[in-house]
């Protein structure tokens, strides 16, 4: 039978570098995160403080060592610090909000919002210190050398950036920030006003920044579904339990 690997050359492989922690010490830092995690909030009224460009740096940085589809990494993220960019957003964000709220709003989707007070007004957009416009690069393009472009297929575009978005999210979180996963609707005039590449498609626009010292967070926010209704164990022993995590010490 034909190989139609047998002379690729492009399968090269290196010793995993991988971090193994005692059982004790892994369960502990799981507790960790989730306790930290327990914490994030989407929030929608920001101080005007500034937030260094290096957490910012940070957090892009650890979006980026996400998985996805072939390893092509589909994202972009802008990090408009702005304020007379950030101003334009607002604008433009608003106006699209208006006729989304006015408009194009269904009833079902205006109930489902109801409980998050959510509005046209977008102020996170202005008085966060940053705004990062994230991304999602719909096919390859790369430059030629003799100046066209090679446009080339990408794969499982949305759930690279939505895990990518998903640690951005957290190292933020980690790093004792705040944030807002905004999806103006539509939102196609911020690649058009950041001059993004035709390959990109804003996926989400992510205010950064520390909470106005009065902020509030709707209480519908935080009901999470019980643990229980989200994970189903499929496995021998069905006792769900932290014996496995600790060397199996339960009797
Ligand atoms: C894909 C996505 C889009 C969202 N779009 C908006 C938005 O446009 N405006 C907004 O105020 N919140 C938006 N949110 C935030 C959600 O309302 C929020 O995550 C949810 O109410 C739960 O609150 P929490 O993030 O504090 O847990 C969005 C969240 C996600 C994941």
């Amino acid at each position: 039978m034909n190989d139609p690997f047998a002379n690729d050359t492009s399968y090269v492989t290196v010793p995993l570098d991988h971090r193994r922690l005692a059982p004790g010490e892994s369960l502990a830092q799981a507790h960790a995160f989730l306790d930290t995690m327990r914490h994030r909030r989407s929030v929608r009224a920001f101080s005007p403080e500034p937030v260094p460009f290096a957490l910012i740096e940070a957090a892009v940085a650890a979006a980026g060592t996400a998985p996805s589809g072939a390893n092509q990494q589909p994202w972009t993220f802008v990090a408009v610090g702005d304020p007379e960019f950030k101003a334009r957003i607002r604008a433009a964000a608003e106006e699209e909000e208006r006729e989304f709220y006015t408009s194009h709003i269904t009833p079902a989707w205006r109930a489902a919002l109801a409980p998050l007070g959510t509005d046209p007004i977008k102020t996170h957009l202005t008085d966060a210190p940053w705004v990062v416009v994230v991304f999602a690069q719909a096919f390859g393009l790369e430059r030629q050398d003799d100046g066209g472009e090679h446009q080339f297929k990408h794969y499982y575009v949305a759930e690279s950036v939505g895990i990518a978005v998903g640690l951005f999210l957290a190292s933020l979180t980690h790093a004792g920030l705040v944030a807002l996963t905004h999806t103006p609707n539509p939102m196609g005039f911020l690649g058009t006003l950041l001059e993004r590449p035709r390959n990109e498609r804003v996926y989400v626009a992510i205010p950064v920044g520390y909470p106005a010292p009065d902020a509030t967070v709707p209480a519908h926010a935080l009901a999470k579904k019980p643990l229980d209704t989200i994970l189903v164990r499929v496995s021998p022993d069905n006792r769900a339990g932290a014996d496995d995590l600790t060397g199996g010490a339960a009797s």
